[in-house]
């Protein structure tokens, strides 16, 4: 469903993304992890068109996203670091901002998809509700609604988790899981929680310095011995340690 090839991207003088193979097959939930600064952020919006790479080839459920990166947005849903609600409409109009720019709805339509839309996410009778009158959880999950609301076959979510407490983290695991089950969505999952990959994902990529040093399974990548991957693997099991404590 979507298969990169050859990725790299520079800003400037600076080489952020190097040579980047990768593919996610229908239904799948990829897991990105790696060192702040390495390229995550810098791959999906590359993936998802926002981005033109200096080279290299991105294709999402065929569609070549350099070539016709208007026909491939439409195929991918994208929820922000940090969820990006605009703050100044509600609920309402950030879940129907993208459908109310491709789609031409009556308001009968526009509503019935607004309240399924919303009950996906479990936020149902938000509608009026400003993103300052809501938690931080409530704020991803109408980045998550947004994302889905127009039945894009893949979703790419950069840090759905970041900012929350244990409970709500496994909330929006769970969504994620929801999701691919009841939709059939596949997903890249792009998190620097461990717990949270392991509960989601299907495989696991890890980027540093702008390359994928491992792709494999959650359990493999367990015992990878990259340092940068064992800080990781170490960090998250001495934070559960203390949680149980
Ligand atoms: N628009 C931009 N212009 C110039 N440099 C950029 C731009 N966006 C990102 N970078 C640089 O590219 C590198 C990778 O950034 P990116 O945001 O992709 O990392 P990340 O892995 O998502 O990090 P984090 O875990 O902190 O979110 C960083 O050094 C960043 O400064
Ligand atoms: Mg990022």
């Amino acid at each position: 469903m979507i298969e990169v090839r050859g990725l790299s991207h520079s800003f400037g003088p600076k080489e952020v993304l190097r040579n980047i193979n990768l593919h996610v097959a229908p239904g799948e939930v990829l897991g990105v992890m790696g060192s702040s600064g390495g390229g995550k952020t810098t791959m999906l919006r590359c993936i998802s068109g926002l981005i033109t790479p200096t080279s290299g080839q991105i294709t999402v459920d065929e569609v070549d996203v350099k070539a016709e990166p208007e026909k491939a947005r439409l195929r991918m849903g994208m929820v922000f670091q940090g969820a990006a609600l605009f703050d100044y409409l509600n609920v309402e109009q950030n879940v129907l901002f993208g459908v109310r720019r491709h789609l031409s709805l009556s308001k009968t339509e526009e509503q019935s998809l607004l309240k399924d839309t919303l009950s996906r996410v479990n936020l149902q009778g938000t509608e009026d509700l400003l993103p300052s009158e809501l938690s931080g959880g409530m704020r991803k999950r109408v980045g998550i609604a947004r994302a889905i609301a127009l039945n894009p076959k893949v979703l790419l979510y950069d840090e759905p988790t970041t900012g929350l407490d244990p409970i709500t983290t496994y909330q929006i695991d769970e969504l994620i899981a929801e999701l691919r089950k009841t939709l059939g969505i596949t997903s890249l999952v792009v998190s620097h929680d461990l717990l949270s990959v392991q509960r989601t994902a299907d495989r696991v990529a890890f980027l540093h310095q702008g390359e994928v040093v491992f792709l494999g399974t959650p359990e493999d990548f367990l015992v990878e011995s990259h340092p940068a991957i064992t800080e990781v693997v170490e960090k998250s099991q001495a934070k559960s340690l203390s949680t149980l404590q």
